[in-house]
């Protein structure tokens, strides 16, 4: 028999089976969501939800305004140039020096149809430049869809968790998988989604120069720039800047998502930075899929073209918009998404101190930073049985499982949908829990 749970046990069982769920805790996370809306509607009780990875904030009115501006001026009716707006691939620039102090030229910033899109034609581009290297290495825990991509595009992938290689022990771990030889790219994100670990500059400095040693192109997804909130990374042109692998190696291309860092998830616009080394440096075997082996070219016109011809027009007035005032030292971007840092410092606390356990816990040797996600884990359970049990508590995760982890023990935990008038009912419902299966 169930104890005394929050949400009623018999809703939730009967829910489980309309869904034609078998196992909760191996469910997709669009499955949890609809599984948890239908408990809601039914007990009328609010969860809290962690599942999913949506921006909490609103939308900024420096890029609402421009990018109506923009409509009204008539760019709907035209098609924006592949690479981008002149005046976007400007502050894209701007911002690359003023947040990470690195130099790249306007043409090797380009705006896609958000970082999913910057990812994809990244992918596509990469494992085509030598024809001895096809497959793409993960460095997780990470973002599933990329995975997904990767599938579909029928690109092999490697991967593996770095849980247990971090600081030095990396540089032994990676080059094993890169010295195979068969592996044209290297993808993370950084702070990382789900785990929120961020490299350090020794780590970066070992992905760089292994990169260089082996000729890979390193994809560093930035999704969450600038949310490690232990640095002030606020003020332009003044360390700290966001940590980069752009400071070791010239074999990148930086992912920068509007979706987290500008709350601007909606309208799909994301952008990505090419070194101006790689964007301008021939690579025959590309020829074997494009009409140019120059990287960038074959980038803009062979791969982002047919892909979507570039990005929806006015969005793009919008980013712009952002990024001068960002530039100009007008608007903080960084205040703004403190919030997320501010709410998961009390999210941990609440369930570190009713027996649950960090699980990614430490960057090398220090704590890891407050922030959009976290994981935790209770011990005696695997991942999946506590997602599932903390659905009876009105809680609802996504099991690390899916996303490469090794700790499937884990559960990872988004602060963003999260109110703060509902800490004290988290509070109630994780000590509950604790009550119920501790000892
Ligand atoms: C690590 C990571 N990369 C990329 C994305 C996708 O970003 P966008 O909304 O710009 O496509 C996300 C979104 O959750 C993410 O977490």
């Amino acid at each position: 028999m169930r104890k005394n749970t929050p949400i009623n046990p018999a809703v939730v069982e009967e829910k489980i089976k309309e869904n034609r769920i078998t196992n909760v805790g191996k469910a997709s996370i669009r499955e949890i969501k609809k599984l948890v809306d239908d408990i809601e509607k039914d007990t009328g009780q609010k969860f809290i939800r962690m599942e999913m990875g949506i921006p909490g904030l609103s939308a900024p009115k420096i890029a609402i305004d421009a990018e109506i501006e923009a409509l009204r001026n008539g760019v709907a009716s035209k098609y924006s140039d592949i690479q981008g707006i002149p005046i976007l691939k400007n502050e894209i620039s701007r911002f690359a020096k003023n947040f990470m102090n690195i130099d790249v030229a306007p043409e090797s910033c380009l705006p896609t149809v958000g970082s999913m899109q910057g990812g994809f034609a990244s992918f596509l581009t990469t494992t085509r430049m030598d024809k001895t290297k096809d497959t793409v290495l993960f460095i997780d825990p990470g973002f599933p869809v990329q995975k997904m991509q990767c599938q579909v595009l029928g690109i092999p992938y490697d991967r593996f968790d770095v849980y247990n290689y971090r600081g030095d022990k990396l540089k032994e771990k990676l080059e094993a998988h890169l010295a195979k030889g068969n592996i044209s790219t290297i993808i993370y994100s950084n702070p990382n989604n789900p785990s929120w670990i961020c490299f350090t500059p020794k780590e970066l400095k070992i992905i760089g120069e292994l990169a260089d040693k082996y000729g890979v192109v390193v994809i560093e997804d930035l999704a969450y720039f600038a949310m490690d909130f232990r640095k002030d990374m606020s003020v332009p042109g003044h360390p700290p800047y966001q940590d980069t692998v752009a400071h070791y190696t010239d074999n990148y291309i930086l992912l920068i998502s509007s979706s987290k860092s500008f709350n601007y998830a909606g309208q799909r616009l994301g952008m990505f930075i090419i070194s101006d080394a790689l964007f301008n440096k021939q690579f025959p075997d590309l020829k074997r899929y494009y009409a140019s082996e120059y990287f960038g070219h074959a980038m803009v016109f062979g791969t982002i073209y047919p892909l979507s011809a570039g990005t929806a027009h006015s969005p793009q007035y919008a980013l712009a918009a952002i990024l001068k005032a960002v530039n100009d030292g007008e608007y903080d971007f960084i205040e703004v998404a403190r919030e997320y840092g501010e709410k998961a410092k009390i999210m941990k606390r609440i369930f570190t101190d009713n027996g649950f356990q960090i699980v990614y816990d430490k960057d090398e040797d220090q704590p890891i930073a407050d922030g959009f996600y976290f994981t935790i884990s209770y011990p005696g359970f695997e991942g999946h049985e506590l997602i599932e049990e903390l659905v009876y508590y009105g809680i609802s995760a996504i099991s690390l499982d899916i996303t490469g982890s090794d700790r499937s023990e884990g559960l990872r935990a988004c602060v963003s949908l999260v109110q703060r008038d509902q800490f004290d009912d988290l509070e109630y419902r994780v000590k509950k829990f604790h009550e119920h299966h501790k000892g």
